[in-house]
């Protein structure tokens, strides 16, 4: 190579790193390099938590590996809503989870998700599947999850709270989907086919599969005899799947079975580990824990009067739920900084502050614009759960927390497990204590009364 051959090539390489630099000072976010991009700071950070979206490139989906992954909001606007038809899952994600979950909303794009999501999307709106919700996880609490917590305390053994919220939580999403609570939450943990062929640890083999389906297509032929036999006057099933079949009678079993499966994919793990990582956190900020009791206690003392055994004879009510405004905070906080789907998002400060989602008097919850917390997605493929997941988040925390104090248990390691969805490595291993209502309660009145305000309480 000559001078001038030489000369040439470098006033190249210095024009691109100046055009580079032109660039890449209009940028937010983490910082790009030459030919590499920002991949190094991706993998400096691809353990801890930072504000991401990873969708696949278009035209070149076909292209295992191939994503971007973005950290500003108006990226994301882009991707979930703008030209949300340009970032399909993609056919690799398809393939992969075809076996599982077919067709079904969680694994289909174009005309056959929009489908789905409008026919689904009608009956999330609906009240009375609101109700239902309510209905599977008040009758779950009392009867099964409180007195497994309270021997727990007896016994002074500690409990992995993770395998009793997805014991819990998958009960409560199978009644809701097909009407059916299998009880797997009950004295003794019992074993059940059907919940472990969903474990993400099982590998898809023919027998699980197979289990799934003997399961199901049971379900599904004694509904379609109940909906046929049904007279005039009777109750009918609020369930999803009655819902889905009474819209058309033509679905194939095949397809009800995906419905299915999709719906209790989409409401079992994301609810349950939302719920684990708030437990965790509030045993680890007093502050916060406090909070949320007081919040509590005054709406159960307006509604209920002040004979603290009223407050534990039953689940709370949806209407004193829907007030729990401090906990769905610190429940939307939770779910900031471990969102549950972390391929779709991660956080940004990571600060657990409740009160970053109340309006500055306190009183309202204000949710934030969803292309900064995408816990939940945002655009067309929002989550429609998401009411329903709060509704069932609340009450479950409420019960937890009125009736003990949670401490981890000695020893035991809290890490995430990194895979589609954030659950726990190890488990939530808590010692169960009793709550002192009557302390809790001689503080708040020692702060009203400081406050010259009983009279108002
Ligand atoms: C804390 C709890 C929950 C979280 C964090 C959550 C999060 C999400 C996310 C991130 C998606 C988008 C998934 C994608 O990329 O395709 C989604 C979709 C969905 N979720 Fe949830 N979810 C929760 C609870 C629930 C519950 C309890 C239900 C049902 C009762 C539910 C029903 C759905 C459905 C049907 C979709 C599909 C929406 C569509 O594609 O049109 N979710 N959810």
């Amino acid at each position: 190579m000559d001078a001038s051959e030489a000369l040439m090539i470098l006033t190249a390489l210095a024009a691109c790193l100046v055009w580079f630099k032109l660039i890449v000072r209009s940028l937010n976010g983490p910082r790009v390099w030459p030919l590499l991009g920002s991949l190094p700071g991706l993998i400096e950070n691809s353990n801890s938590t930072y504000q991401t979206c990873t969708a696949a490139i278009p035209f070149l989906a076909r292209k295992q590996g191939l994503v971007t992954v973005t950290c500003d909001p108006k990226n994301l606007e882009h991707i979930l809503k703008c030209r949300f038809d340009n970032y399909p899952k993609g056919p690799n994600w398809h393939a992969v989870f075809h076996d599982l979950l077919g067709d079904g909303i969680f694994n289909s794009d174009g005309d056959t998700w929009l489908f789905q999501h409008k026919t689904a999307a009608l009956e999330f709106t609906t009240r009375t599947l609101r109700q239902a919700m309510s209905r599977w996880v008040s009758r779950a609490i009392k009867y099964r999850f409180c007195p497994i917590l309270e021997s727990a305390q007896l016994q002074g053994k500690p409990v992995d709270f993770q395998d009793l919220l997805l014991r819990l939580t998958f009960d409560n999403i199978c009644g809701l989907t097909f009407g059916k609570d299998p009880q797997t939450i009950s004295p003794g943990l019992p074993e059940n086919c059907f919940a472990s062929a969903f474990d993400q640890d099982t590998e898809a083999t023919l027998q699980r599969l197979d289990h799934m389906d003997k399961y199901l297509s049971e379900i599904i032929n004694t509904r379609k005899l109940e909906l046929v036999s049904q007279h005039q006057g009777e109750t009918p099933h609020d369930d999803l799947l009655s819902r889905f079949m009474r819209k058309k009678e033509s679905y194939s079993d095949e397809f009800l079975q995906h419905v299915v499966l999709n719906f209790i994919l989409a409401g079992r793990d994301t609810s349950l580990i939302g719920l684990c990582w708030f437990f965790w956190l509030a045993s680890q900020n007093l502050r916060v824990e406090e909070k949320i009791v007081t919040e509590i206690f005054t709406v159960l003392m307006e509604t209920r009067g002040a004979d603290t055994s009223k407050w534990i004879d039953e689940p709370l009510v949806f209407e004193e739920v829907d007030r729990l405004i401090y906990l769905k905070a610190a429940l939307s906080e939770t779910l900031r900084l471990y969102p549950s789907v972390p391929q779709d998002s991660k956080a940004y400060c990571l600060e657990f502050k409740p009160e970053r989602w109340l309006s500055k008097d306190n009183k309202n919850f204000e949710p934030k614009d969803s292309y900064r917390f995408v816990s939940f997605n945002a655009g067309p493929q929002i989550c429609l759960g998401k009411d329903l997941a709060y509704l069932q988040m609340k009450s479950i925390a409420a019960a937890v927390l009125l009736r003990h104090r949670l401490t981890v248990a000695a020893g035991h390691r809290v890490e995430q497990k990194t895979s589609l969805t954030l659950f726990m490595k190890y488990g939530l291993m808590m010692e169960v204590h009793p709550r002192n209502l009557k302390s809790v309660l001689e503080k708040k009145h020692a702060k009203l009364r400081k406050m010259g305000m009983l009279e108002f309480c």
